[in-house]
């Protein structure tokens, strides 16, 4: 009986494990904040760049921008949204770089 209950306690505890995403949006901003991008950009709110949730809307069904908007952000460039440019970001590195730009566009 003892037995049951902790195999029990286990499949839920590891159960609750699976269910939370693994990039989810605490790790992602803690990320983006580590690599300087909050000082520019807000999921939600446009800051100095266009919030991240219209960058998604944007490109939503072309994955196919996904290597042209890392070696941008990575480099820095501009055009796009207005007037402002961004400065590059090598430091973030470029995985990062594509790990942000993956989730950015992956937003609802
Ligand atoms: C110095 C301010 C600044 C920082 C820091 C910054 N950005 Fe930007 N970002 C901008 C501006 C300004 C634009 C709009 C550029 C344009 O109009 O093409 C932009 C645009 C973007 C875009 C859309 C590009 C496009 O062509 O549509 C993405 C994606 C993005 N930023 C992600 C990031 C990520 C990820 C980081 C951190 C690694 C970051 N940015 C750091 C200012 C910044």
């Amino acid at each position: 009986m003892k037995l049951e209950v902790v195999l029990l306690c286990s499949m839920l505890v590891s159960g609750v494990a699976v269910a939370a995403p693994k990039n989810d949006n605490a790790a992602m901003l803690e990320l983006a904040d580590q690599s300087r991008c909050l000082t520019c950009h807000d999921v939600d709110e446009t800051v100095r760049g266009p919030a991240w949730r219209d960058v998604a809307k944007r490109y939503r069904g072309k994955p196919e921008v996904e290597d042209q908007l890392v070696q941008k952000v990575h480099d820095g460039g501009g055009g796009v949204w207005g007037n402002d440019t961004m400065s590059s970001n090598k430091r973030a590195g470029m995985e990062n770089v594509r790990t942000l730009v993956r989730w950015i566009l992956s937003l609802p």
